[in-house]
C-alpha cells in the first residue's frame, strides 16, 4: 500500500501511509484507538471505494474498490465488529454469498455443513453447523468469523482484533492456525491491543499515530515500552496501584448466596452451580475463567437478565433481598452492567454520542417534563474529556467512531447513571493501552468512593493488577479465590481448568 490517504467529514483518518508485507510474514499493526488501523485495512479489503494512493499486489498495481475486488485478489478480512447474520446458521454465515451448489444448482447443504465442521474443528470448536449464530457467545462468534475467513483461502489475511473476546486457550489455538498459514506463505496482518500477543505471534510491527505512519520494526528489536511510547507519543504508566480502601468492618454491598442457573439449550447459556461470594463497598472483584466458564452468566444473573424460573439462590443488596427480575429493577436499585457485546446490547449506533451517553441517565436531567439540556450536555462533554473519547463532537454518530472509542461511550453511559455497583464484562475489550490506563484510574477512583465493582476479564494481567480479589470459575462452579498479590497467572489458569473445587468454602 503506497501513500494511502483517506478523509471522513471532519476527520483526516490516514495521511500518506505506506505498508508492505511479504508472503509468510505476520505483521502487527499497532496504534491508539482512532489511529486509523481499521480504516487502512478496510481500504485493503475494499470496504471504502474512495481513497488516495496506490495498492500493488506482487508488484502489480491493482484496483480494489469493493470487497469483491479484494476477494478476487486473495484478500480476506476478519472485521473488528462482528459481521455475522444472527438469524442464519453458522454454516450459512460462512458460505454467505458464495454458497456451494450441487451439479443441479441446488444448495449443497451437506457439503457446506461438512466443510463448516472441518473449519470449526481446526479451531477446536464443536458446535453444530446448523445452529443459528445468535445463540453463540461473542467469543464463539469471533472464532466463527475466523473460520469464515479461513474458508476463503486467502493469500493476505487481515485480522482486526480477532482475540478481543478470547481467553488464553482460544488465543493459542488461533495462533497455531496463524503459524500454519504463515508456513504456507499466507501474509497475515494482525491488529490487537494486547501487546504480549503481538510479541508472541508477529515478526514485524507497523505503528500508526493519528493517521500517520510512525515506523515499521522487527518485533524482536523493540521493547514493550518502546511500542507504547511510539503509539502514544509519551511514556506511560500502565497500571495504577489500587489504594487499600478496605478495612475489616467495611460495609457489605452485595452478597450472592448459592446461585444456580439452569442451562437453557435454546439460548446457548451455560449453567451455574452453587456460586456464593460477597462484595464490599470499595472492592474490585475479578472473575476469571475460560470461555464458557460462566463469568458472563454470573453478572447476568445478578442483573436480572435471566428468567427467574431458571435461577436458584439469592442475591442481597446491602442486606436486603435484591433478586432482580429484570434489568430495569436492577438499575433502579443502583446496579449498572457493561455488557461484552457493545453493538448488540449497549449502543444505538445510528444515533449521536451525546444521545447514547445520556440515554440511561436522562431521568437525572429531567425536571417536570423538560430535559435540562445544558446540564446534560456539560456532563456528556465532561466524559468525552475524561475518557478521551476521540470524536469530532458530541453530535457525531456513534457508528463512525473507531471500535475502542465506541467502547468508551458504553463506559461513559454506565458511569453517568452513578451506580452503587458496577458489573463489567470485558470492560477494556478493544481499548488501547493509554485509554486503558484512564479506565483503570476511573475504576480506582470509583472504588475509593465506595462503589463495588465486579469485572469479568480474559486478560489476566489486568485482573492481577486491578482486583482486590479474583474468583475463578470453571464450568459454572467457583474453583478458586485469590486475594490481591496472592495469585500468579499459572495459579489462575490451573484453577480455571480443574473441575474439582479447590476451595473448602467461599463467601
Ligand atoms: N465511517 C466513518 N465516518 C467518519 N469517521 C470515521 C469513519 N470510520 C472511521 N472514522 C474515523 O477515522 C479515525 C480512524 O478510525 P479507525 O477506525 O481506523 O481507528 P482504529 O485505529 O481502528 O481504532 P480502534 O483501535 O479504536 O479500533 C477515527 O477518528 C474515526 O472516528
Ligand atoms: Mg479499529
Amino acid at each position: 500500500m503506497l501513500e494511502i490517504s483517506k478523509s471522513f467529514p471532519g476527520v483526516r483518518a490516514l495521511k500518506g501511509v505506506s505498508l508492505s508485507v511479504k508472503p509468510g510474514e505476520v505483521r502487527a499493526l499497532l496504534g491508539e484507538n482512532g489511529a486509523g488501523k481499521s480504516t487502512l485495512m478496510n481500504i485493503l479489503d475494499g470496504v471504502f471505494s474512495e481513497y488516495d494512493g496506490e495498492i500493488r499486489i506482487a508488484g502489480q498495481p491493482v484496483s480494489i474498490r469493493s470487497p469483491r475486488d479484494a476477494q478476487h485478489q486473495g484478500i480476506a478480512m476478519i472485521h473488528q465488529e462482528l459481521n455475522l447474520v444472527p438469524e442464519l446458521s453458522i454454516s450459512d454465515n460462512i458460505f454467505l454469498g458464495r454458497e456451494l451448489r450441487t451439479p443441479w444448482g441446488m444448495l449443497d447443504r451437506q457439503r457446506m455443513h461438512a466443510q463448516t465442521v472441518r473449519l470449526l474443528a481446526e479451531l477446536d470448536l464443536t458446535i453444530p453447523p446448523t445452529r443459528p449464530v445468535r445463540m453463540a457467545r461473542i467469543a464463539e462468534q469471533q472464532l466463527i468469523e475466523v473460520a469464515k475467513a479461513l474458508s476463503l483461502n486467502a493469500r493476505i489475511l487481515i485480522m482486526d482484533e480477532p482475540t478481543s473476546a478470547l481467553a488464553d486457550a482460544e488465543v493459542h489455538r488461533l495462533f497455531n492456525v496463524i503459524r500454519q498459514l504463515s508456513a504456507r506463505g499466507v501474509a497475515v496482518i494482525y491488529i490487537s491491543h494486547r501487546l504480549e500477543e503481538l510479541q508472541e505471534i508477529a515478526d514485524t510491527v507497523t505503528i500508526l499515530r493519528d493517521g500517520e505512519l510512525i515506523g515499521t520494526h522487527e518485533l524482536s528489536q523493540v521493547s514493550r515500552a518502546d511500542l507504547i511510547r511510539m503509539m502514544v507519543g509519551r511514556p506511560l504508566q500502565e497500571f495504577f496501584p489500587k489504594g487499600d480502601s478496605l478495612t475489616k468492618d467495611d460495609e457489605e454491598l452485595l452478597r450472592v448466596e448459592h446461585l444456580s442457573l439452569s442451562g437453557d439449550a435454546s439460548s446457548g447459556r451455560r449453567p451455574l452451580h452453587d456460586v456464593s461470594f460477597s462484595l464490599q463497598a470499595g472492592e474490585i472483584i475479578g472473575l476469571a475463567g475460560l470461555m464458557g466458564a460462566g463469568r458472563t452468566e454470573v453478572l447476568e444473573s445478578i442483573f436480572g437478565v435471566h428468567p427467574h424460573r431458571l435461577l436458584k439462590g439469592h442475591v442481597y443488596l446491602q442486606g436486603r433481598l435484591l433478586d432482580a427480575r429484570s434489568p430495569q429493577q436492577a438499575i433502579k436499585r443502583g446496579l449498572a452492567f457493561i455488557t461484552e457485546d457493545r453493538k448488540g446490547q449497549s449502543l444505538i449506533t445510528q444515533l449521536s454520542v451525546r444521545f447514547n451517553i445520556s440515554l440511561s441517565a436522562l431521568k437525572k436531567f429531567t425536571r417536570w417534563l423538560f430535559i435540562k439540556q445544558l446540564d446534560e450536555r456539560a456532563a456528556v462533554i465532561d466524559y468525552i474529556r475524561t475518557l478521551r473519547i476521540k470524536t469530532p463532537g458530541p453530535t457525531a454518530i456513534v457508528n463512525n467512531l473507531s471500535g475502542g472509542n465506541q467502547q468508551k461511550v458504553v463506559l461513559a453511559k454506565c458511569l453517568l447513571t452513578h451506580p452503587r455497583i458496577l458489573l463489567m464484562d470485558e470492560p477494556t475489550r478493544g481499548i488501547d493501552v493509554g485509554a486503558k490506563a484512564e479506565i483503570y484510574e476511573q475504576m480506582n477512583r470509583l472504588a475509593a468512593n465506595g462503589l463495588g465493582i465486579i469485572m469479568a476479564s480474559s486478560e489476566l494481567p489486568e485482573l492481577l493488577a486491578m482486583c482486590d480479589r479474583i474468583l475463578v470459575l470453571c464450568e459454572g462452579r467457583l474453583t478458586g479465590e485469590f486475594g490481591h498479590g496472592q495469585a500468579t497467572q499459572e495459579m489462575i489458569l490451573e484453577a480455571a481448568t480443574t473441575r474439582e473445587s479447590t476451595l473448602s468454602s467461599v463467601g
